[in-house]
């Protein structure tokens, strides 16, 4: 599965900040000639010496020096296939027409075939590019510990940053946040997304996005590259065992005012990101270290080790002979199949806005030629940084509370109750992520 961020979304401030750096434009000369980026249509571009270059347009259905002459057929596709937008607006209108789509499964089955398989060929796989190969190498399809890039980097030896255009140097990142990231007024979404949705967000694209903070932006801690649930059951065997109970299955919990919570890191015993003020009662130990950051990711957090839980007794009752390791292994795939049919039938459905009704079922690609194999972009992470999904100030029951007072309160959690915070976290609007300044 490839969740992908919904075309639009954070796509205006990726644009604004392009046109800002073209606003120095400037052309050099007697530089590596493929930093001005001649080859179109995924053409890959190769120096020949500083003064020419070569394309290579193999298989982009494109020829000519620089790519942009279709091929008979490529020129048929183009001119009879509908736009992006188009595609767009007629699944996002025509309600009554899609209504009948989805009662016929023939056709909603097709249909939804047509969309996994067309979003797949979007990008390379086997991935080709990292931020240090801008030409396929085995190091950069080996290396797991890199994002992978969908569009190559631009090379070291180039005018600018930016290839040819911008300015010679990249603006100072305070700068460029204050002008184009910060917030100057909370928009509620249009889609009237809320809270609940929010934190959804970041607790399940977190088990992907975990840049390695030591090695730099380019790298990523999550070498699974994937919906693994790494961010429930901790990344590699130690933190997993740590976590574990080793009985029917289980995750290792605790029982507050007669409800299931996380251990404490006491407890268990495993590396979690608090400050110093927070006492240890309320160290919560969860699959990802950061998770104690926001009340929002430890709720989700306790749902799923609850479920997990559950989903163990229900397993231990069918299959008595059982024994812990097969428990846990099998609860594990369980819920790794309730989260990607949660994502696309709730989240990536809301998100998108179709009128089509998305459809998780592995056996829709049984016949066709798919790769099942995944890798976590650069580019992806990038544009998930949807933090104007974040309101001004969290509304809880009657009560409201600023960052200082929400931020690592780890308290919340057991004094409202799961509950109390999803139905608190349900009713409130987040905010618009595009065209926010
Ligand atoms: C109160 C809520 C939040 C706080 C305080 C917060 C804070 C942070 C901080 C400090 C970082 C590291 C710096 C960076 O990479 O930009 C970060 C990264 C990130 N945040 Fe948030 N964030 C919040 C909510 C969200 C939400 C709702 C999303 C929705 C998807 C999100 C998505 C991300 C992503 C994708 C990263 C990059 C992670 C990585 O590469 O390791 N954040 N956040
Ligand atoms: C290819 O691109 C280069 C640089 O943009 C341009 O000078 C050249 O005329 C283009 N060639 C063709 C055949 O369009
Ligand atoms: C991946 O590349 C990085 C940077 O070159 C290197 O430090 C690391 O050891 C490599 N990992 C493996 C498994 O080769
Ligand atoms: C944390 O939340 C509780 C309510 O659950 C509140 O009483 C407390 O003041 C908050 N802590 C801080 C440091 O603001």
């Amino acid at each position: 599965m490839r969740p992908r961020p919904i075309q639009g979304t954070g796509m205006r401030s990726i644009v604004s900040f392009i046109l800002l750096l073209h606003m120095g434009f400037m052309v050099c000369q007697g530089a590596n000639p493929c930093c001005s980026e001649p080859c179109q249509n995924r053409g890959f571009c190769t120096a020949m010496g500083s003064d020419s270059y070569e394309c290579d347009c193999t298989r982009t259905g494109y020829y000519g020096q620089n790519c942009t002459t279709p091929e008979f057929l490529t020129w048929v596709k183009v001119s009879l296939k509908p736009t992006p937008n188009t595609v767009h607006y007629m699944l996002t209108h025509f309600k009554g027409l899609w209504n009948i789509v989805n009662s016929l499964s023939f056709l909603r089955n097709a249909i939804m075939r047509y969309v996994l398989t067309s979003r797949a060929h979007l990008i390379d796989s086997p991935p080709i590019y990292n931020a240090d190969y801008g030409y396929k190498s085995w190091e950069a399809y080996s290396n797991l510990s890199y994002y992978t890039r969908t569009l190559p980097p631009v090379p070291h030896d180039c005018p600018t940053p930016m290839g040819v255009a911008g300015k010679n140097e990249l603006p100072d990142v305070k700068v460029l946040a204050e002008k184009l990231l910060m917030r100057r007024k909370f928009i509620p979404d249009p889609q009237r997304t809320s809270l609940m949705f929010a934190f959804f967000a970041q607790h399940f694209t977190h088990q992907f996005f975990k840049t390695d903070q030591k090695k730099g932006p380019a790298f990523t801690t999550a070498f699974n590259h994937g919906v693994d649930l790494s961010h429930i059951y901790g990344q590699g065997l130690d933190r997993q065992h740590k976590l574990r109970l080793f009985k029917d299955g289980k995750l290792r919990y605790q029982i507050l005012d007669g409800e299931v919570y996380p251990p404490t890191v006491s407890e268990v015993q495993v590396d979690m990101h608090y400050p110093p003020h927070i006492p240890e009662s309320r160290r919560f130990a969860v699959g990802h270290e950061a998770f104690g950051l926001v009340p929002g990711l430890m709720m989700y957090a306790t749902i799923w080790l609850r479920e997990h839980n559950r989903v163990c007794d229900i397993l231990k009752q069918e299959h008595p002979d059982w024994d812990d390791e097969r428990l846990f292994q099998t609860s594990r795939l369980i819920l790794i199949g309730e989260t990607i049919k949660i994502v696309i039938e709730d989240y990536v459905q809301h998100l998108s806005g179709y009128h089509l009704k998305l459809k998780f079922d592995p056996e829709l690609l049984f016949n066709e030629r798919f790769q099942y194999q995944n890798r976590i972009s650069s580019e992806f992470n990038t544009l998930y940084h949807w933090h104007p999904l974040m309101p001004d100030v969290f509304h809880i029951q009657d009560e409201v509370y600023n960052y200082q007072q929400f931020l690592f309160n780890t308290s919340m959690l057991a004094d409202y109750g799961i509950n109390s915070l999803v139905e608190s976290f349900t009713k409130q609007i987040a905010g618009q992520v595009k065209d926010n300044n």
